[in-house]
This record gives structure tokens, C-alpha cells and sequence, in this order.
């Protein structure tokens, strides 16, 4: 995991929680209504992969496990994880592409309404992804996946000043073309093709050439629009467009984006899409229920749009009539970590997955309210447009003198909790209940995000170990972890 070169442990701060009165008068425990989004209380559990569908998508008793426990800490809204809206084998990440998932979804639904006693609004994240190989060993990309061309030939020819190689058997080319080594390999191979050989194929947005590609805009309307009906059968109060990190609508807003179809390159030729899947989605499922999306207050890499296009992005969709607009911050591929021979590249491990979900291991400014001042820029520019569109803030939000502070203050609407309601899910009604000095509090070490790195069952370093042997304990696929947090005996 990528850590920031100017390296200061940062304490978790020490706080004071309200009492009950302090709590019931304040701002986060006051419902908020906009359009079809009404929430009895402007706390927010934002997406986070647990790794528990099975490997067709589907909800399993641990999902609903997982969801349910945490509207047991009743906040305002909770956001199930990133899922797909295609009908592609994805591995163990919940999916939404086909009718044959309501069913399940259905069974989640209707568990976390039970379990927050209705307090809660449940949303789904709707994502799309391109393809992400892994990294290949070097032989095998230049025997097999390399496609070689006359550009190979005369690069090698050049460089071993041997002409043979501009009409060498092309087994020999591949051969010679490897064993010229990793010194040699910038000069021979062009830069996307060393990126596939050293982090692994992966496609992007502005792939023109490959059919596909070219056709997502096409496509994905459709798509989006398929799986927020699907939602609405399945009792979801609404859905949320996955427009952040490293996925494929945040790559069309991105600034890296280069089509020249007319959905690339422009700020207007970026939103384009964006603004057509919300059209989409708008007209199937029709007012009444909630449609709004997560986005980027600022991408964090080289050449990636920055909260100057973010706030025009979002003063977009809000003229688009979206319900909220969810800010995050960085988790691209652009700056990951080179991964292992065998491993696909991992968004959330570079610069930008840093300030995604900021650890302790920080520089000067620290982890906490990270991400507060792009919410802050994106609210007033669509304060001053004239619009009341709800703004969630997430990044390093942890005590009750932060989150109400931010919400006087006029940074955000909303305040979104991941890892802390992951560290304690009884949170935030330990707050509301003035019993905050009862809150496990989370490290921001991100225990929790190097399972989800290595795709494994996400849990919390804090509660994981405890009471394995309770009778009602479902454990990790290695026995050693519970799967959810022990209940709060009050
Ligand atoms: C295990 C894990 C899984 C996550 N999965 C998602 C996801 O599916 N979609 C998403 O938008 N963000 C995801 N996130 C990011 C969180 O929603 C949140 O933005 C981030 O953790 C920063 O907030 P925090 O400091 O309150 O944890 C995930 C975070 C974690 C720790
Ligand atoms: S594992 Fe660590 S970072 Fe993750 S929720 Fe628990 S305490 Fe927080």
C-alpha cells in the first residue's frame, strides 16, 4: 500500500459526544427532505465492498448479514456496495444485469428495513467497469499477447543494428524482442504496451478501435436505466450512479478521456454521457424514487480533472435533477501500484487510492475531514446556481464535533461514514442515545481495506477476533474472522 512521502502518525483526536438533548437539537439528527430524498436523520453509510456475494452475483445470507447489521445503527441512509449492471461474470461482487437477481436483492431489502425499524433509506450504487487483466508474466506477453508489427521490427532492427529483424520468422522477433530485457523494453514496445506488460491489460474509455468500446455510449443507457428498474422491484428507495474512481463513468468525465466521438475530450464532450445515463435512468423510473450518484471532487492524478471540472460536473447533474451528489476523492489505476506477476493492478493503492481512503500514515494535514473542502466547493457552486441538490461528504468523518460542524458550517448536507460505521455500525445511535463514550472508534489503519485489496471477506480488525465461538457467529472462509460486528448489549 502506497503511503505519502512526508510519513507523521496522526492520533485519532480526542472528542466530545453530545449528550441525547445535544444530539436531538442538532443538525445531523434533523431529517432532510429534497425532492424524493427524505431521510429521518443526514447520516450516510456509503458503499463498501464486503466480498460475500457468490461468484454469480448474488445476494447470500452474508450480504444480507452485512447490510442489516448496519441499519441496526439506524442512519439516515446506507448505500449498498458498487454493483454491476451487466450480466458478466464479475467474481463474488453483487450484480444487478439480469431479472433473476431481484430475488435476492428482494431478501436485502426487506432485511435492512427490518433492522433500522424503517429509519433507514437503503440505496444500491449501480456501476459499470471495463476489463482489468492481470499481469502477465513477460514470456508469455511477448509469446502470446504482444501483437507484433512492423513498428517491433524496425525499432529492433534499430536498436541491435541488425536489419534481419525487419523480416526475421516472427517466433524469432518474439523471442529476441523478450530477451532484450526490461532495459530495453521502453524503446521497443509502445507505452500501452508496456503498461500491459508491466500492470496488466486493462481497457479504457478512449479505445476507440475496439468495438465495444466505441459503443458504450450506445450501451450504457440502456444498462443503467435496466438496473435502476430492477432496483425499484426489488424495494431499494433508490439508486445511486457510480460516477467515482477508477470505473467506467468516472473515466468518461475524466479529463484523461480523448474520444473523439464526440463523448471525450471537451468539458461538455465528457458529461455527455453522464447527463444521457441520468436521462435514462429519469425516464424508467420516473419521480418518486431517488437517483443520484458519487463522483470525484477531484481525480488526484497527472492530467485528471480537478475540482474546477468536478464543480461543473456536479452544477450538471444537479440542473439534471439529481436527488444528492456524493463526493469522493482519487482511486484511479492512473497511479496504482505495480502489482505482483499474476495480480491485477488495484485502484485504491497509489497516491490517488490514498486520498480515496486516507490512513493514519498521512502528511501534515492527517486523514480526517480529508475531503470536506471539494463537498464544500461543489455545494456553493450549486448553492449559487440556485439549487438545493443535498451534497454528501465522506473521507476521514469520525465524531459528532466534526460531522455537525461541517453541516453548520455549510461544507456538506450530508455526512457519510465508511470505515467508522464499518468500525462500529451502532455509531450512530450511540450518538443520538448521548452514549457516544460507547463508540469503537476506528485506527484508519486500513485493516479493512487490504482484505478488500486481496478480495477477501472485509471485516474490522477491532471485532473480528471476538466472541468466535458464540452460537450465532458466521465466520470467514478461513474460520478465523466473524463476519459482522457483536451485537450492542445495551
Ligand atoms: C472495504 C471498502 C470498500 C469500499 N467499496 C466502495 C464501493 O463499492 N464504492 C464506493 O464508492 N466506495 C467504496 N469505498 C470507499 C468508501 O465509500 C469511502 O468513500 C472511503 O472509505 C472514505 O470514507 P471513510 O474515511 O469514512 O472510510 C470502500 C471503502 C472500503 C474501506
Ligand atoms: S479495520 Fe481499521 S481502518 Fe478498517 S474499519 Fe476497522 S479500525 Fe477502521
Amino acid at each position: 500500500m502506497w503511503t505519502p512521502p512526508q510519513k507523521h502518525k496522526h492520533p485519532i483526536p480526542a472528542t466530545r459526544w453530545p449528550s441525547a438533548d445535544e444530539a436531538a437539537d442538532s443538525l445531523l439528527f434533523a431529517p432532510l427532505e429534497h425532492g424524493a430524498l427524505q431521510l429521518a436523520q443526514r447520516s450516510w453509510v456509503p458503499a463498501m465492498v464486503p466480498w460475500r456475494a457468490t461468484e454469480d452475483g448474488q445476494v447470500t445470507d452474508d450480504v444480507v448479514d452485512w447490510y442489516a447489521r448496519f441499519a441496526a445503527g439506524r442512519p439516515g441512509a446506507l448505500v449498498v456496495e458498487a454493483t454491476g449492471v451487466r450480466d458478466v461474470p464479475s467474481g463474488p461482487l453483487l450484480r444487478i444485469g439480469d431479472d433473476r437477481f431481484i430475488p435476492g436483492l428482494q431478501r436485502l431489502t426487506a432485511a435492512v428495513r427490518a433492522a433500522s425499524a424503517g429509519h433507514t433509506r437503503l440505496f444500491i450504487q449501480l456501476i459499470d467497469f471495463l476489463a482489468v487483466k492481470r499481469r502477465p508474466p513477460a514470456d508469455k506477453f511477448f509469446a502470446r499477447f504482444l501483437a507484433v508489427d512492423a513498428g517491433h521490427r524496425a525499432r529492433l532492427a534499430a536498436l541491435q543494428h541488425q536489419p534481419r529483424w525487419l523480416d526475421a520468422p516472427e517466433p524469432e522477433l518474439r523471442a529476441a524482442l523478450h530477451h532484450a530485457g526490461p532495459e530495453s523494453w521502453p524503446a521497443l514496445l509502445t507505452p500501452r504496451e508496456l503498461r500491459d506488460l508491466e500492470y496488466g491489460y486493462r481497457e479504457s474509455v478512449s479505445d476507440l478501435e475496439l468495438p465495444h468500446i466505441a459503443e458504450l455510449p450506445r450501451a450504457l443507457p440502456g444498462l443503467f436505466a435496466a438496473a435502476a428498474a430492477r432496483a425499484q422491484a426489488a424495494g431499494f428507495d433508490g439508486v445511486e450512479l457510480h460516477y467515482a474512481h477508477a470505473y467506467t463513468m468516472a473515466s468518461f468525465l475524466s479529463r484523461t478521456n480523448t474520444r473523439s466521438d464526440g463523448y471525450g475530450a471537451s468539458l461538455a464532450g465528457r458529461l455527455r454521457l453522464p447527463l444521457e445515463v441520468i436521462a435514462a435512468v429519469r425516464e424508467r423510473i420516473g419521480a418518486g424514487f431517488v437517483l443520484g450518484c458519487r463522483m470525484l471532487g477531484d481525480e488526484v492524478i497527472a492530467g485528471g480533472s480537478d475540482l474546477a471540472d468536478a464543480v461543473e460536473f456536479a452544477r450538471a447533474f444537479a440542473r439534471a435533477g439529481l436527488e444528492f451528489i456524493s463526493v469522493s476523492k482519487g482511486g484511479k489505476f492512473d497511479d496504482a501500484l505495480q502489482p505482483k506477476v499474476g495480480e491485477a493492478v488495484y485502484p485504491y493503492t497509489g497516491p490517488s487510492g490514498y486520498e480515496c481512503m486516507p490512513t493514519v500514515i498521512s502528511d501534515q494535514r492527517g486523514p480526517f475531514a480529508r475531503n470536506l473542502p471539494q463537498a464544500a466547493a461543489i455545494r456553493a457552486a450549486i448553492r449559487a446556481d440556485g439549487l438545493l441538490t443535498p451534497v454528501v461528504a465522506a473521507g476521514g468523518l469520525n465524531s459528532f464535533e466534526q460531522a455537525e460542524g461541517a453541516l453548520q458550517a455549510g461544507q456538506a448536507d450530508i455526512i457519510a461514514a465508511a470505515r467508522q460505521s464499518l468500525a462500529d455500525p451502532d455509531w450512530w445511535h450511540k450518538l443520538r442515545l448521548g452514549r457516544g463514550d460507547e463508540i469503537r472508534r476506528c485506527k484508519y489503519t486500513n485493516y479493512c481495506e487490504a482484505l478488500d485489496t486481496r478480495h477477501k471477506q472485509v471485516t474490522c480488525q477491532l471485532w473480528d477476533r471476538q466472541g468466535l465461538d458464540a452460537p450465532d457467529v458466521t465466520l470467514s472462509h478461513d474460520g478465523r474472522r466473524r463476519l459482522v460486528a457483536p451485537r450492542w448489549r445495551r
